[in-house]
């Protein structure tokens, strides 16, 4: 059988390797070994956990980071830094984790599309049997053009416009998600309209604390998300007297970036007892959303996020003998550390009584830092001697703010002027929230599949940039 911290690494799929020895930094408070400066531990050490060595895709090899089989100076070279890669080998494994989690149970895999949108990864998803979660329309459109049919996408977010729910009346979807009273009269007004009988499910805010970043908790009730759980009856009645609305399920979704099976615990039992009484009501509820949010470790100290497994279990134990079809939307966990951002080193500066990395990927590009305080794994592209001294730096961007700081006093090996520095866990909420702020092109996003790389999205030229924009009549001399 395969141990927790084997399947853990497939998850984290994180770290330098040491001399051929992937000597993983591995984010959890155990089996950490002294053999090497930044408290990892050796599989040498831990030959219980060799199996996982095949998992990581994002490796030192010959003494240089690999996407798969390309070095990432290669790709580098090719494409010009800063840049996006992701590994379509661990996009496709992590997919996987979550499909066998939750078999035999009938079920959807919904890939939340807002951790990473780009054609590519979509069509990859597609093709993989996956189902996906839309929150506008441009989204909607996305996963149209990337070959997803209308019965496995469904419709999310808290305001849905009526130009949204057209297009995706007629354009085929699976079920809306609704969010309040107001967009499911709204709906029911739209889908009558146009003469057809759209399947919702109602999102009901359990009033649970996910526990995870105040930005990202989505199920509490002071949070704008869902209708609440004691007020869903009710809704659900009112949505059997509407026309072209049929109540075939109930949704949830708490948070992102879970790192305790508790919450989801309490929120599902909630489930479970609401599907009881609506059906007791006369409602077939006969599909349960169970959202996403399953969060992965980005650092070393984090405390073990539960395991796709962990989660299928419980969703087994909690909605299982419902008879009801599962549909998840994650996100995170299947794009996360699935890419990373690669940046060069533009100087080294002394500062006074501390050093900086000026990098030429700013806050721009990875906005997560300076929006959540967010930890990311910096790791040089060329591997440091094992015995190499760290020292701390400020690794910050070129962006005239002060929020353009990726890390503070964060301890690195070596680094000079033109050195590639990778950002790990950077294929989630990476590239989709990225600007154009500074007027810094939005950066190339690039998908390795073993030995091939192919940029999926290219970076604009300045003239690219400018010309979107539209000089007013008045203003032309
Ligand atoms: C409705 C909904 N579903 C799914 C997700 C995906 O969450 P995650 O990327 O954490 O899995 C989100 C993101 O917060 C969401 O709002």
């Amino acid at each position: 059988m395969r141990t927790r911290v084997a399947a853990l690494r497939e998850i984290a799929l994180g770290g330098p390797a040491d001399r051929g020895v992937m000597c993983v930094h591995v984010p959890f408070p155990f089996a950490q070994g002294p053999c090497c400066a930044t408290s990892s531990f050796c599989y040498e050490r831990q030959p219980e956990f060799k199996e996982t060595r095949a998992m990581d895709h994002f490796l030192y090899k010959d003494g240089q980071l690999h996407a798969e089989d390309v070095p990432v100076a290669e790709i580098a070279e090719a494409v010009g830094t800063p840049f996006y890669v992701y590994s379509s080998a661990t996009l496709t494994r992590h997919y996987r984790l979550f499909h066998d989690a939750l078999s035999p149970l009938e079920h959807l895999v919904c890939y939340a599309m807002k951790a990473n949108s780009n054609q590519a990864v979509l069509k990859l998803m597609a093709s993989l049997g996956a189902g996906v979660d839309v929150v506008s329309g441009g989204e909607y459109a996305r996963a149209k053009a990337a070959g997803f049919p209308g019965e496995r996408i469904v419709f999310s977010g808290v305001g849905k416009t009526v130009e949204e729910m057209e297009a995706a009346l007629t354009g085929g979807i699976r079920q809306f998600n609704l969010e309040s009273e107001p967009e499911m009269r709204r709906l029911s007004e739209v889908a009558a309209r146009l003469g057809v009988t759209v399947p919702v499910t109602v999102r009901v805010n359990p009033d649970v604390d996910a526990k995870t970043h105040e930005k990202i908790s989505t199920g509490k009730s002071e949070n704008k998300f869902g209708i609440p759980i004691a007020k869903a009856r009710e809704v659900y009645a009112e949505i059997a007297a509407l026309p072209g609305l049929e109540a075939v399920g109930i949704d949830v979704h708490i948070g992102s970036q879970l790192t305790d099976l508790a919450p989801y615990e309490l929120a599902f039992n909630k489930v479970a007892e609401l599907t009881h009484a609506l059906r007791a009501e006369g409602h077939d509820i006969r599909r349960l959303d169970l959202g996403g949010g399953l969060g992965i470790p980005y650092e070393r100290s984090n405390t073990a996020p539960p395991l796709p497994v962990e989660f299928g279990d419980l969703v087994k134990r909690t909605v299982g003998d419902l008879g009801c079809e599962i549909e998840i939307e994650p996100g995170r966990l299947i794009a996360g550390n699935a890419g990373i951002l690669v940046s060069e080193v533009i100087y080294v500066k002394e500062g006074d009584g501390r050093n900086f990395l000026i990098l030429d990927a700013a806050m721009n590009d990875l906005i997560r830092p300076a929006m959540y305080g967010a930890y990311h794994d910096i790791v040089p592209v060329m591997e440091p001697a094992p015995a190499a001294e760290r020292a701390p730096f400020d690794v910050v961007g070129p962006v005239c703010e002060s929020g353009d700081t990726f890390t503070k006093q964060r301890n690195l090996p070596p680094l000079s002027e033109g050195d590639l520095v990778a950002f790990r866990s950077a294929g989630a909420y990476g590239a989709v929230m990225s600007s154009e702020y500074n007027t810094r092109p939005l950066i190339p996003e690039v998908m390795v599949h073993e030995h091939q790389f192919a940029v999926i999205r290219a970076r604009p030229s300045y003239e690219d940039i400018i010309n979107r924009d539209s000089i007013p009549e008045w203003l032309e001399g």
